[in-house]
């Protein structure tokens, strides 16, 4: 399999890595960065493509661009891992028009595209006989998608609830386990690694919501958008809820739920029982579908990190392949 890739942050990097250390039987034909770009349809090392990264800052040639890579590379799949745009998805968006248009899979952890314009791009991908794969917009590690595609076929999907954001989680584990206040548990958060400079995306409930809209469009092929979601954050919380919560042997997760049936589709703080199977502790996440067949199902695990985030998209590049 042939890919050119856009973007060699986290995620890119972490790819690259993979590649370069395990027999995927993949070759990079094509690579960009904001600043510069290569192509070569003979394949590119992803070890020397790291190593230029790592020692200037940017992967090759600042006279090619990232479009000049969608366009003229010669690959079987796009992998666009460029930064989120939850309001427009762009430049992302345009990157993979131009390669659906081209007649070329798409392989994408961005969930501004995704979450923007889904039937579009599925319709898109569709006409010209590709796929438009997308397992690491949600969730990370998790490969829910794949679950619900294959082991859960056939299931009616009649309900889904997740702790899809991994520094919201990290924060309320805090505030339970210590008595912190949320600023207390936010600096920490930050201190750690898991928190943004500015976290109002993840704490205001709105990269939670977008996550949301992307599983609710794939489990029922539906419409949805960011704003069809009810969004209430963590960030008016007082440790004194937690600690009343814990007296009753429960805690608060920040929830996002999707039942069409009864029109639901929120994202808010809850308080669930700690037995719960949904109660993960630190920056993991959790998912669960409720269906008609297999019952109620469970997936935990790691909702972010590079070779994480990588693992996703690897799984839809070798289906693919495959
Ligand atoms: N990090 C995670 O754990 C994680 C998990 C799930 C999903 N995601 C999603 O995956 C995507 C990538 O995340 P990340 O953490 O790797 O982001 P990141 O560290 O900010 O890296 C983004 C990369 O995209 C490049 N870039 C920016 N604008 C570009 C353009 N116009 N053309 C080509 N390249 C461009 C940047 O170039 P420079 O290197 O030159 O700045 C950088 O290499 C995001 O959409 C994110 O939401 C991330």
């Amino acid at each position: 399999m042939k890919i050119a890739v856009l973007g060699m942050g986290a995620v890119g990097r972490g790819l690259l890595r993979m590649i370069d250390e395990k027999d995927l039987g993949i070759t990079v034909t094509g690579i960009a960065d904001s600043k510069s770009a290569l192509i070569d349809k003979n394949g590119i090392s992803a070890g020397e493509l790291l190593a230029a990264k790592n020692e200037r800052g940017y992967c090759g040639d600042k006279t090619i661009s990232a479009m000049e890579v969608v366009t003229r590379a010669d690959y079987d799949a796009l992998v666009e891992v460029t930064p989120t745009n939850a309001m427009t998805g762009e430049p992302a968006l345009t990157f993979i028009r131009a390669a659906l248009s081209r007649g070329k899979h798409v392989v994408t952890s961005n969930k501004g595209p995704i979450a923007r314009e889904f039937c579009s791009l599925k319709e898109m991908a569709r006409e010209h006989g590709v796929q438009l794969r997308y397992e690491a917009t949600v969730a990370g590690a998790i490969p829910v998608m794949h679950m619900l595609e294959h082991g859960l076929a056939g299931n009616k999907v009649q309900a889904v609830l997740g702790i899809l954001n991994g520094t919201c989680n990290y924060i309320l584990t805090r505030m339970a386990a210590e008595g912190l206040t949320y600023d207390q548990a936010l600096m920490e958060a930050r201190e750690m690694g898991y928190a943004e400079a500015d976290p109002t995306y993840d704490v205001k409930g709105t990269d939670t919501a977008i996550k949301l809209v992307i599983l609710s469009n794939t489990i029922w092929n539906g419409t949805a958008q960011l704003e069809d979601v009810s969004i209430t954050g963590i960030d008016q919380l007082t440790t004194d809820a937690l600690r009343l919560a814990e007296e009753q042997d429960h805690t608060i997760r920040l929830i996002a739920e999707a039942v069409p049936e009864k029109n639901i589709l929120r994202v808010a703080p809850r308080i669930i029982p700690k037995s719960h199977p949904l109660v993960v502790e630190g920056s993991l996440n959790a998912i669960t579908l409720e269906t008609d067949m297999a019952g109620e199902i469970t997936l935990i695990g790691k909702g972010a990190g590079s070779v994480e985030t990588a693992s996703a998209l690897i799984g839809d590049l070798l289906f693919l392949s495959g």
